[in-house]
């Protein structure tokens, strides 16, 4: 069966737990797996990224590959072709496809046409790449303790990144509190907690972690957001709730003053920067989990 991260919801607990070792493995040693020698990824993005796109890129040629980018609307697509025909068209030639879009149907769709794995970039529902180089970091950062032992929470917009975080939080068997306003709330049946409450999210929890308040696709109701996200701002008060030794998270970009301030974004108990740097190593654990023969 070709293996696909559409949700994240593919991964068994000890298929996760074997990739987050595998990423730490190659962090320790970043140029000892030639996995992707002779193969080639496209990476299609319709939406901005900076990590995403840097990560992907160079984890797949550390791997030995080749990163074949894609925009949209320099593709056929722009002009009608059908996903189907672009799925058959791409199982040809490259050995995984993965995708940054606003719909999750067109990464379903790609991966029911096409035959080769399709991996998930980015969707307005979902982040699962994101969520596997934190939940990376929470390991590197308490290696002494399991996932399961831990408690995450998540302070802001109920989106994409908070339903990741609760979907493979849950399949690792982390605690994940999550605390959004009315209105911002993510779906009880994500997984985790839910609350109104920062403080009460914050409590008895080893890493505080936040987002933008203003999604990408999300700008027309920018205004409405800051307004309402306000008092869901990760300071210094706010990890100060926390558990003893608890780390700041966030997936960047950040908007310092904003969703995290500036004193927490830099100081001494985040691993914010850390964290950005594991979505290369996780990544690639993951390219090496769907391309495994
Ligand atoms: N965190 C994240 O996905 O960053 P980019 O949007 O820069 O890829
Ligand atoms: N929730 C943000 C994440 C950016 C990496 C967005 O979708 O824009």
């Amino acid at each position: 069966m070709t293996r696909h991260l559409l949700t994240g919801t593919e991964l068994s607990s000890a298929a996760l737990d074997a990739l987050l070792t595998r990423a730490l493995e190659l962090k320790a040693a970043p140029l000892s797996s030639r996995a992707l020698a002779g193969r080639s990824v496209a990476l299609i993005f319709e939406k901005p990224s900076t990590r995403t796109r840097l990560s992907y890129e160079v984890g797949i040629t550390e791997l030995g590959g080749y990163p074949v980018l894609l925009r949209p609307d320099e593709m056929q697509l722009s002009r009608g072709e059908s996903v189907r025909d672009t799925a058959l068209v791409l199982s040809r030639h490259v050995h995984a496809i993965g995708v940054r879009t606003g719909p999750d149907a067109l990464l379903a769709e790609l991966a029911a046409e096409g035959s080769i794995p399709v991996f998930n970039m980015l969707t307005a529902l979902h982040h699962p790449s994101q969520a596997l180089a934190d939940l990376m970091t929470l390991r590197e950062a308490f290696p002494d303790r399991p996932l399961s032992a831990l408690k995450l929470a998540y302070v802001g917009d109920g989106n994409n990144v908070a339903r990741s975080l609760c979907v493979l939080g849950g399949i690792a068997g982390a605690d994940v509190a999550v605390a959004s306003p009315s209105g911002y709330e993510l779906e009880p049946e994500a997984g985790g907690s839910r609350t109104s409450d920062p403080v009460e999210a914050v409590h008895g929890a080893d890493a505080v972690y936040g987002d933008v308040w203003v999604s990408m696709g999300d700008e027309a109701t920018a205004d409405a957001r800051r307004a309402a996200l306000a008092p869901y701002r990760i300071d210094d008060a706010l990890l100060d709730a926390a558990a003893p030794g608890a780390i700041a998270l966030h997936c960047l970009p950040a908007h310092p003053g904003e969703e995290i301030t500036a004193e927490v974004l830099y100081g001494a108990r985040q691993r914010i920067w850390d964290q950005a740097e594991n979505r290369r190593h996780a990544q690639k654990a993951l390219l090496e989990y769907l391309l495994a023969d």
